[in-house]
């Protein structure tokens, strides 16, 4: 019996922390399928984390050995940036509108990016300390973190003050981008061969910093070509390749967490980015390398749809056609975040429902400006989430409902996409707003919307406009609806 080898055989005591962290993240995940649970997934996501951050400093080694023996000046300095970073996240996600997150995700991934570059400073130098001839597989992990994460962090940067419209949102090119492009590419390639094959007479600290910096380059060059408005696509992608430079940093550090927090974030990064071209029937490509997303200035200032025939109507009489219609689908788009009329949307189908309407919302899987953008407004306002419907869901219920009540959305709703070949969201899914018995349009003028393209359903019979900001059209409309 005695010679039977025990079955965890000098395990140190980070590798269960980091199991347990990888555990937590999956199911974390999980809960971040809907957003009934999201907020429950974002904390067991917190918790996870903070099982590794506190296994690192009190965990042991294979030998039994503490991980981190830190002198008190060192761990005086950790505290500090635990807290001072710690306090700098609560406070800007307290603060930040709405609207302003696609932003704070983009200069957070930012920060993650040079985080990634930094991590691989230390791996580089660790690395050879032990060893002055770096093993292929260091060459390759430190590379690819440094690579990736200078890449990010400038890509991030541009791609905020795209947003926050620091820089132009228009997309910025300029003769021999390409050129450029390219010969940034060959010199990374060709300083990881350098230090892969431990070429004579170069040394691999040489060849990092020339990686380091052209990828810094690589990254302004890569995003400034990109339109403003595409940007949370771009921030999605860059997002993913800051996993994968996390995961590098992990295999480098054989840190196991690192490997699996920054292979989620790589995984759900890409697909998060593919979904989002899918919804908008645009590959990935044409994002990166096309102009579409340049901002249309002439339409913004009115020439979308400028000349249209259309109706336009009174709070009353459209508060009245709500009052009395069986059902009604409200259809949420970016206007309503702008305007943040949630919870002004929250009260008047309230009123509705006082009314026996059945009120139903329709969630376009792009509306807005960023992934789940809807749904966290609507949720923000206590919107039941069983009201809320997907497009596959709601598009066939549109023919037995009496209004589809439009909110600052217009792409989303454009029937262009399913009839006008010509058009440039030719294809893209839409909700059919348009086979309601009558449709009802809340935006403030004939502007266009992102793509920049007039909407012939503001010339349907069926359309009425209101026009005017969306929150006070809405209350407007709940105080016609609870006078009835
Ligand atoms: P848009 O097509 O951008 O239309 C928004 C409309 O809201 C505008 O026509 C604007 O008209 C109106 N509006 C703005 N402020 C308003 C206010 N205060 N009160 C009332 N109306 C207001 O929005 P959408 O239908 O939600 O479509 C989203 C677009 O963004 C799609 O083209 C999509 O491809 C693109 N996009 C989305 C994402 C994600 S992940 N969601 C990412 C990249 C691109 P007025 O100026 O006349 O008021």
């Amino acid at each position: 019996m005695n010679n039977i080898p025990p079955i965890v055989h000098n395990v140190p005591s980070i590798e269960f922390a980091y199991l347990i962290t990888a555990f937590l993240f999956y199911v974390a995940l999980k809960y971040m399928n809907t957003p009934a649970t999201a907020k429950l997934g974002n904390r067991i996501a917190m918790v996870g984390m903070l099982i590794t951050v506190v296994g690192v400093f009190i965990g042991t080694d294979s030998d039994g050995l503490k991980l981190v023996n830190l002198a008190p000046a060192q761990l005086a300095i950790i505290v500090s940036g635990l807290v001072i970073g710690g306090l700098i996240g609560a406070i800007s996600a307290k603060r930040v509108k709405m609207t302003a997150m696609p932003q704070m995700v983009a200069i957070f991934n930012g920060a993650g990016g040079a985080t990634a570059a930094l991590v691989a400073v230390y791996d580089l130098h660790h690395s050879l300390q032990l060893n002055p001839v770096l093993p292929p597989e260091a060459v390759a992990s430190i590379f690819l973190s440094v690579i990736i994460g200078c890449l990010s962090f400038t890509g991030s940067l541009v791609a905020f003050g795209k947003l926050q419209e620091l820089i132009s949102g228009r997309p910025i090119t300029w003769p021999g981008a390409n050129i450029m492009n390219i010969a940034g590419f060959v010199a990374v390639i060709g300083c990881m061969v350098v230090a892969f094959f431990n070429l004579p007479g170069f040394p691999p600290t040489t060849a990092f910093a020339i990686v380091a910096v052209v990828s810094f380059f690589l990254g302004f060059l890569f995003v400034l070509p990109i339109g403003g408005a595409d940007m949370p696509v771009v921030i999605s992608l860059l997002n993913a390749f800051t996993g994968i430079a996390v995961a590098a940093g992990g295999f480098a550090l054989g840190n196991n967490a690192l490997v699996v927090a920054g292979a989620f974030v790589g995984a759900s990064g890409t697909l998060l980015t593919l979904l989002m071209g899918k919804a908008m029937n645009r590959p990935i490509t044409n994002v990166l390398f096309g102009a579409f997303g340049a901002v249309d200035t002439t339409a913004a200032a009115g020439g979308g749809g400028a000349a249209m025939n259309v109706r336009s109507a009174s709070a009353d009489d459209v508060g009245t056609m709500l009052a009395y219609a069986s059902q009604v689908i409200i259809v949420p788009g970016y206007g309503m975040a702008v305007a943040q009329a949630q919870h002004a949307v929250k009260d008047l189908a309230d009123q509705l429902e006082a009314h026996d309407v059945t009120v139903k919302y329709a969630i376009h899987p792009v509306a807005g400006r960023m992934p789940g953008h809807m749904n966290v407004l609507l949720a923000e306002a206590d919107v039941p989430y069983p009201a809320l419907f997907d497009m596959e869901d709601i598009n066939p219920q549109f023919s037995q409902t009496d209004v589809a009540l439009v909110i600052g959305a217009n792409d989303v709703t454009n029937p262009a996409a399913r009839a006008d070949k010509s058009s440039p969201i030719y294809g893209m899914p839409i909700l059919d707003v348009d086979k309601a018995q009558n449709v009802v349009v809340l935006k403030r003028s004939m502007r266009s919307g992102f793509a920049g393209i007039p909407n012939p359903l503001y010339e349907d019979p069926k359309t009425v406009m209101l026009f005017g900001d969306a929150k006070e059209s809405v209350e407007k409309l709940a105080a016609v609806v609870k006078s009835l």
